[in-house]
């Protein structure tokens, strides 16, 4: 059964499809989107892979002419290198302002291809076929897009809306386990923030969800996307609820600049951290209580996730480095650190003035060997 979830931006609102099987309609999905009949996919080898032939069959059948890039997998691919590559790719191609580019992977293809589209001939539509659970939760709907510089990452980006969003879970089982939990990390997130019935059901789901079930996985999948949808119609550039969606990840893009881009640490991974850490916090500063950010902990930890930080692979991590890193961060102001902390499980909150102190002394305590 397919859901369609619609985010509603005026002009540029767009539906979300979410189903099993929706790979083989997206050519007939995608055409009314794709006035040229041609269309440009963006992928990486590992999804080329597994699905390229599907996507090509069902965009063969709706008669849609279509050409495929093929990047290399992995962070390094959202870089200027990357972007570079990718436009001289697509001019190369013969891509034309009324054509059509189907972002065809996970986060780093997406926010690649919807940068690239975004600037390319100064604007062609594109359209999201995520393939990562973290992409079809979170990255694909909202937006963002952006490539990573040695500086930090997603400092250089648009916000650029898709035209269309297709996300099939059963492209998921291809995934391996630990990319499915890193996914997991941003659908608990919606739980930590606001819901905290949901993360109860969490609690009791995580396990069938990072197993790759269809059933739990295509429930938390809808959830995830009404939710962000409707933060995103609130609140599309970010002037105040979006950067609830930022839980943990002030901590996480800490730890993942420390850690580098290399994928010994995957985002959710750093952002499952960073959520544990933001509870810890919390608890600290006396905002929740200490039982809400042990709950917090053990359910990341029972769900397969290290928050140990002296555990965490690119350890051993410098406290003074993360706090560096953190404030480096584009949500920091003026030199003060924003933090999204919670009074409760399922109550967050923007703290746009955290005493640093306060952080750095979690910090040194939870890298202490
Ligand atoms: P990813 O795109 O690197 O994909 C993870 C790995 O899985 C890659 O090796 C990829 O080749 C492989 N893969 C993808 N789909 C597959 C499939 N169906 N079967 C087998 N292998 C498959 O990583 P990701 O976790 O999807 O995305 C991480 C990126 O997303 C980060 O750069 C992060 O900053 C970004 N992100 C963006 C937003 C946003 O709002 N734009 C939100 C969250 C994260
Ligand atoms: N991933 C956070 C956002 O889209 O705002």
């Amino acid at each position: 059964m397919t859901q369609t979830i619609r985010v509603n931006l005026d002009a540029r609102s767009y539906d979300v499809h979410v189903g099993a099987g929706l790979l083989a309609r997206a050519g007939e999905l995608i055409a009314p989107f794709a006035p040229t009949g041609r269309v440009f996919i963006v992928t990486d080898q590992n999804v080329a892979r597994h699905h390229r032939a599907a996507l090509v069959a069902s965009l063969d059948a709706a008669g849609l002419t279509n050409w495929t890039i093929t990047l290399a997998p992995g962070e390094g691919s959202k870089s200027f290198e990357g972007l570079e590559l990718l436009s001289r790719h697509l001019l190369q191609a013969g891509i034309n302002r009324k054509d059509l580019i189907i972002a065809f992977g996970g986060g780093v293809i997406g926010d690649l291809a919807g940068l690239t589209a975004g600037l390319i001939k100064r604007g062609v539509d594109f359209v999201q076929i995520p393939t990562t659970l973290l992409a079809q939760v979170d990255s694909s709907v909202g937006g963002k897009t952006a490539i990573d510089t040695p500086e930090g990452k997603n400092l250089v980006g648009l916000i650029n809306q898709p035209k269309l969003v297709i996300a099939d879970p059963s492209l998921l089982t291809t995934l391996p386990e630990r990319e499915r939990r890193a996914g997991y990390a941003e659908i608990v997130k919606l739980g930590l923030i606001s819901d905290a019935a949901f993360f109860q059901w969490c609690e009791q789901n995580a396990p069938a969800i990072i197993a790759g079930e269809a059933e739990p996985l295509t429930h938390a999948i809808a959830k995830a996307i009404a939710f962000k949808a409707g933060v995103v119609e609130r609140d599309e550039t970010e002037q105040g609820e979006r950067a609830l969606l930022n839980l943990g990840h002030t901590f996480a893009h800490a730890l993942e600049g420390h850690a580098g881009y290399d994928g010994a640490l995957l985002h959710g991974e750093a952002v499952a951290a960073g959520m544990s850490l933001a509870f810890q916090l919390s608890a600290a500063l006396g905002l929740c209580s200490e039982a809400d950010a042990k709950r917090v902990r053990t359910h990341l930890t029972q769900a397969g996730f290290i928050t140990d930080l002296r555990q965490l692979p690119g350890a051993p991590y410098d406290p003074d480095r993360l706090m560096q890193l953190a404030a480096a961060d584009k949500k920091a102001q003026a030199g003060k650190l924003t933090f999204i902390l919670a009074r409760a499980i399922g109550r967050a909150f923007i703290e746009p003035d955290t005493p640093a102190d306060v952080v750095r002394e979690l910090l040194h305590i939870e890298t202490r060997s």
